[in-house]
């Protein structure tokens, strides 16, 4: 064959693997509303950087008819390129060949490309859309599954690893993105679940539909699978690209530092009066993140599960931060089962990354309740205070209202090696609020005061007498476990400087194979 005839050869060969499992199977994808493997990485890479890896290879199956029916590629599209110029590996399930379902080599490209990037310390981005386990392939399929789940587990905390559902993703196949650091999900096109609604009808004889057993807004708001749901796959692939945008390549690098013009110390006024007066008033903390963070942008994660906390990245000085703050909005800023394993995998993501943590804590404890102790209460919270306990990056707190209780010693406090905690002067820092302690402080009392007019009396001038000794920050100051009282227009700039003197900070846990986290 002459050079022209073999040139010739491999474009037709490259235009066939490029055209999946066919124009009718690219329209149907389209007209669900999907785009297809190859799209979905020219939209998420910078424009020609993509390198494909294993155009041409196709299954080895001769099972129940599967012989002769081969497809370049077969069924995941991968390789490596650049988002904002920085290399990442990626794969990209083909649902138009074989409905994207997982095959013996399938997997050895996706092992490929995952086993590369580790060696390369280069972020790996999975785009998931597939009918799971190709059924044809038998134990071949599930053996392949298990490769790449080891590989997402000897990653874990190595690499940054984000999972984009943007199809079915169903059975065993839901374990690789759960053991991701991010999962993305599209609203109304992808849903995940164990197993779906017929199993479920026969097992427990519950009707439900996929979307309401495994859809985004499921994942997104009642599980926290998902950490992000996206409107459609072109904000999910620009939310990858953003996410991105704060993380190192890898554990031994920092994150990047982007230029900033946004004043250090620009001052924000309307702080100094954001906490009401009335401590059972809520506020929305969100106000105060976006008024403090560079250009006030913060790129909120699991926004719709757990809201009693709030966590999610931002930048100061350029700096990114992994930012954690109790939310007075909802259920008062509570902390309870979820919300404490949100947090937790948060605050140890984001210290596996060198991403300096800023707290911002509002807090009146942990939810009693038989609801929470029977869901362990317990151990979760534990999770939190773990995370914090052990996290080694620069950690920065800062108490804008109440601390009470153990959730002051959860919320990044000294004594769990905060490096610089701050307090404004609205800060209340005591062993449970004035109300509670009352009670209990003066329980014999109250129970000879009959009259309800002279029993309110008594509350109110008790509570007053405990809030001026407890109810402040100065307790917490005279013993060092405030750093400085700032004033709340000035949040910002206390941050930074406090910031830049930890950028250089050393610290380490004991030697050991690993640690035994309250799981
Ligand atoms: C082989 C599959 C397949 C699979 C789909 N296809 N799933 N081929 N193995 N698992 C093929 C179909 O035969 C069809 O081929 C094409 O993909 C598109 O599928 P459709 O059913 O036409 O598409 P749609 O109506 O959109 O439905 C999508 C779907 C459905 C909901 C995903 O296909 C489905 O339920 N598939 C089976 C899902 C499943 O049970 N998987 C195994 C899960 S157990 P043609 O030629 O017609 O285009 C598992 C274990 C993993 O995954 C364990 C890991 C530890």
């Amino acid at each position: 064959m002459a050079i022209e005839e073999k040139l010739q050869e491999l474009t037709s060969m490259r235009d066939k693997a490029r055209l999946g499992g066919g124009e009718k199977r690219i329209e149907s994808q389209h007209r669900k509303g999907k785009f297809t493997a190859r799209e979905r990485i020219n939209m998420l890479l910078d424009e020609g950087s993509f390198e494909e890896f294993d155009m041409f290879v196709s299954h080895r199956c001769i099972d129940f008819g599967l012989q002769g029916q081969d497809y370049l590629s077969d069924g995941v599209v991968t390789g490596y390129g650049t988002i904002d110029g920085r290399l990442v590996y990626v794969f990209s399930q083909d649902f138009t060949i074989f409905g994207g379902s997982l095959s013996e080599m399938y997997a050895m490209k996706i092992c490929k490309v995952m086993d590369k990037a580790m060696k390369v310390g280069a972020p790996i981005i999975g785009i998931n859309d597939s009918g799971g386990a190709r059924i044809q392939e038998g134990v071949k399929s599930l053996g392949g599954y298990a490769e790449i789940f080891e590989r997402n587990i000897l990653a874990s905390g190595v690499i940054p690893q984000i999972s984009a559902i943007f199809g079915p993703c169903a059975g065993g196949a839901v374990y690789s993105p759960a053991l991701t650091d991010f999962t993305i999900m599209t609203q109304g096109t992808s849903y995940m679940f164990v197993t779906g609604p017929k199993v479920v009808k026969t097992v427990t004889g519950e009707t439900v539909t996929e979307e309401e057993l495994g859809g985004a807004a499921v994942h997104g708001s009642k599980s926290g699978v998902a950490h992000f749901v996206a409107d459609d796959e072109q904000e999910g692939i620009l939310l990858i690209r953003k996410i991105l945008s704060y993380l190192p390549q890898n554990n031994l690098e920092d994150p990047p530092v982007s230029p900033c013009d946004d004043p250090i110390d620009r001052l924000d006024d309307a702080l100094n009066s954001i906490v009401p007066d009335n401590p059972n008033k809520p506020y929305d903390i969100k106000d105060v993140i976006h008024s403090i963070v560079d250009y006030n942008e913060f790129v909120e994660v699991h926004r719709h599960y757990a809201p009693n906390i709030i966590i999610g990245f931002a930048r100061f000085n350029g700096q990114p931060v992994g930012i954690v703050a109790n939310q007075p909005n909802y259920l008062a800023g509570v902390l309870d089962i979820n919300s404490s394993r949100k947090a937790a995998r948060f605050v140890r993501f984001c210290d596996a990354f060198n991403i300096p943590i800023v707290t911002l804590v509002d807090v009146p404890g942990f939810l009693p309740g038989t609801a929470q102790e029977y869901g362990g209460i317990i151990i979760n919270g534990a999770k939190l205070l773990y995370a914090y306990g052990e996290a080694t990056v620069p950690k920065v707190t800062v108490i804008l209202r109440k601390a009470y209780g153990g959730a002051y010693d959860v919320m990044s406090s000294k004594h769990l090696r905060g490096d610089i905690n701050y307090a404004w002067p609205t800060a209340e820092i005591a062993v449970m609020g004035p109300k509670g302690a009352i009670e209990i402080l003066h329980n014999k009392e109250l129970k000879d005061i009959t009259d309800d007019k002279e029993r309110v009396e008594f509350l109110k001038q008790k509570e007053e007498e405990y809030r001026n000794k407890f109810a402040s920050p100065y307790v917490a100051a005279k013993y060092g476990y405030i750093d400085d009282v700032i004033e709340p227009r000035n949040t910002r700039f206390r941050i930074i400087r406090a910031l830049q003197s930890l950028a250089t900070k050393k610290d380490v846990n004991p030697p050991k194979k690993h640690s035994n986290i309250p799981l």
